[in-house]
Formats: C-alpha cells, structure tokens, sequence
C-alpha cells in the first residue's frame, strides 16, 4: 500500500506507512514525523512490517537521521520489531519503563536496550529537530500506561488505539456515522472503561486537533469528525462498564 502525506510544509512532514499486511495483521498503520530531516517513527509493529517500513523510510532519509522510535504501549504489534531497528541505527527507543520487562521477551538485550530512554508516567515534551511534540499521558487506553502524542504543527493526535478501526477498506473516514461500527468494537473490548474516555475526551478539548490518526484502520482528517468522534467515545460504555460480560462463570 502507498504512503500518504497527511501533512506536510517546508520543515514539517507526516506520513502514513498504511498497512503492508493487508490486514492479515490488525489492519495496523506506521507513523511517521518528519521535521528538519530528523525523523520519529511511531509504533513500528513486527518483523515481517520491518522490511516494508524500513524501505519507505530509506527512500526519504538516511538512517542517521531517524532520532526516535516511540512505543506507546505494551502490545506485541509495536514491541516485536524495536530491536531490528536499535540494532541497524543510532535511534533512540522512547517506551515506559513500566513495559521495559515486556520488550526483553522479544529478543532485546543489552547491545540495544541501552538506547531506551524512558518515557515518564506523566508525559513529557520532546523537541524533534527543534519542533516540540507533546507525548500525553493516557492510561489504560489501552494499556495501563500507555501514550499519545500531539503533534501542535501538524496538529495531527496520534491517539494509538484509540479511534481504532478494524474489516474496513478506506485509509480516511468520509462518513463518521458509517465508520461507528467499524471502531466501536475494538473500544469495547480493547479499552478499558468510559471513566478512561471521559478523560481523555477532556484533555483532547484542551488541543486545536485537526486529525485523529489512530494505530489501526482510517484517519479522522476532518475537524468535524474529531469532534464529534471525542463526543462519541465519552459516552460508550466499554469494558468494565459492560457489566454482563465481566467476571461471570461460564456457561
Ligand atoms: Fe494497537
């Protein structure tokens, strides 16, 4: 599948690496930030993506130039393949400690582990060839400590699984109404609970969004779909909220 440009100025580029398994792996996209040729790659998946996100990224830049490699959180579709790029570049990984055991199950070890520096539980700013790029704290959306970033030049939320999408055939929403179906499982049963929405929908007021570009399946690219997607999601019930679904004996 092509890359896309969902924004891009002199300095400032973003690309979508849309998905290269064709879904045979979760429908999950690569992000990539580009400014003043210094590069982060978001959520890499595994090695049979890496060959396919590894050409892409060579024919824009050399490696050197890619600074970091940000994990935000602790599922196997973003932690399999960090140590193939450690091991080819100079890339600094950006992941919580809180995950750190996680990652070494899938073949880390010291000659690459040593360049993750750890994102903190409350966040952080991390400044990206001069351009700042605000990495939020969202909690169990979906992992326990689990983060987005936003990008204020771009001002694409890259929101991971949140605003996940799953069985359709599109890279951008054209009708929200339409796409509820396609995301409203995977919040059910991915994410944790409306009280984690509610949250969140309350810190993403706080932005100017402009797109909401999840991990897995379409891109939200108009305003209006941004807006009425946070007044969605702050009230579905997901979860533990779905109370006839948890901690009862099987039949
Ligand atoms: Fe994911």
């Amino acid at each position: 599948m092509p890359t896309q440009v969902l924004f891009k100025n002199e300095e400032h580029a973003n690309y979508l690496l849309e998905d290269s398994t064709h879904g045979k792996f979760g429908y999950s996209n690569q992000h990539l930030i580009i400014h003043n040729e210094r590069a982060m790659l978001l959520d890499p998946d595994g090695h049979k993506v890496y060959p396919y996100a590894n050409g892409e990224l060579s024919a824009r830049m050399p490696r050197h130039r890619i600074e970091y490699v940000f994990l935000s959180h602790r599922d196997p579709d973003l932690l399999v393949s960090p140590d193939a790029w450690l091991a080819i570049s100079e890339v600094q990984a950006l992941l919580t400690n809180t995950w750190l055991d996680f990652i070494l199950h899938f073949g880390m070890d010291g000659v690459t582990s040593d360049r993750i520096t750890s994102i903190p539980h409350e966040g952080m700013t991390l400044h990206l060839g001069g351009s700042p790029l605000m990495i939020l704290p969202t909690q169990f959306l979906a992992s326990g400590t689990n983060f987005q970033i936003y990008d204020p030049i771009s001002k694409i939320l890259y929101s991971g699984d949140l605003g996940a999408s799953a069985g359709i055939g599109y890279t951008i929403v054209e009708d929200f109404n339409d796409h509820i179906q396609y995301m409203r499982g995977f919040h059910q049963n991915y994410l944790a609970s409306n009280k984690s929405f509610k949250l969140w929908a309350k810190m993403a007021r706080q932005f100017e969004i402009d797109m909401i570009a999840p991990q897995h399946g379409a891109i939200l690219t108009k305003k209006t779909h941004v807006s009425a997607f946070i007044d969605w999601v702050e009230n579905l019930p997901s979860g533990v909220d779905l109370e006839d679904q948890v901690n009862k004996l099987p039949v």
